[in-house]
């Protein structure tokens, strides 16, 4: 299995940091890390020093994310492939690597509306991760910290994005998705670089713009029991959710999705299917999910229509 590349960090921009920061603590359930040099507050997700960098600012979305790549000829192979692009990767200044933690790095504007950085030498933090909340971490090592959607308007971007994403990163196609969604339809790209099933999915939102660029962040967890947790403390903080727990048909995971407080949201989830080597499985599906997921609103109609149905009538004898 190829893991030259995997998904590292992302940067967001908030308004509002501390209710995010509170979000990102108490509910995710991520373990905080050392502020950067800018001062920005980072979470972590493991032995990583930051997985998650917030800002102050006005972006109330991401602003960066981050691919980590595990050589010198790897870095040097994905710049050249972005340069083949016509793009510009320019190198991180001292400052900049200072602030991201990372030995190196070129920065290039993603067609999906943020910067992409292409890191070597991800430092580690100074303490073993530890979280009450996962005893048993999340699923890392290899395969990057987790995922991330994001939604672009109008096929040029799409079909831009997917160029980026495979022809400069070098990701590779996991399959696709391809559903109604009112009168118009919404497109999907899942894109792998490791075992995980997607580091990166590109959305073609079925609307003239897109109210925000990121749609996600996933963390993936090693057990459901996890996910449930994760689940009823959303529930218990009054998170307002987007997606009840269920299972998605393409990757297998078991989730929910819950909306942080600047919009985007955040998926925990596990069970996550493998990429295996030679994928030959590309596939277009046509529903997101095998049960489950369902908005709150629809689960409540739908819970609304059982109690509501009145009781048989007992029987008099
Ligand atoms: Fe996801």
């Amino acid at each position: 299995m190829n893991t030259e590349i995997e998904s590292a960090y992302i940067v967001l921009e908030s308004r509002n940091p501390a209710a995010v920061n509170t979000y990102l603590g108490e509910v995710i359930g991520l373990m905080p890390g050392a502020p950067t040099p800018g001062g920005a507050v980072t979470w972590r997700a493991d032995g990583k020093a930051q997985r998650v960098v917030l800002a102050q600012g006005s972006a109330n979305d991401a602003t960066c994310i981050g691919f980590e790549v595990s050589s010198r000829t790897a870095f040097d192979g994905v710049v050249t492939r972005l340069r083949k692009l016509d793009l510009d990767p320019v190198p991180g200044t001292a400052a900049q690597n200072k602030e991201r933690r990372v030995a190196e790095m070129v920065r290039v504007p993603a067609p999906w509306g943020v910067e992409v950085e292409v890191v070597l030498g991800l430092e580690n933090a100074a303490t073993p991760f530890k979280s009450a909340m996962y005893p048993n971490g999340f699923v890392t090592g290899n395969q990057g910290f987790g995922h991330f959607v994001f939604g672009v308007a109008g096929a040029d971007a799409y079909e831009a994005s997917r160029k980026f994403a495979l022809e400069g990163l070098g990701l590779k196609l996991s399959d696709t998705l391809r559903m109604p969604m009112g009168p118009v339809e919404l497109k999907v790209s899942f894109f792998h670089c490791n075992a995980r099933h997607h580091s990166l999915a590109i959305a073609q939102i079925p609307a003239p713009e897109v109210p925000q660029k990121l749609h996600h962040i996933n963390f993936e967890v090693k057990r459901v029991a996890e996910v449930g947790a994760a689940f009823e403390r959303a529930l218990a903080a009054g998170t307002p959710l987007a997606n009840m727990l269920g299972q998605h048909e393409n990757d297998g995971m078991v989730s929910f999705y819950s909306i942080g407080p600047d919009g985007w949201q955040v998926e925990v989830g596990a069970t996550g299917r493998q990429i295996t080597d030679n994928w030959n499985d590309v596939r277009e599906y046509n529903r997101i999910s095998i049960w489950g997921h369902q908005p709150p609103a629809v689960f409540a109609q739908m819970q609304g229509l059982t109690v509501a149905a009145p009781a048989p009538a007992p029987e008099t004898v």
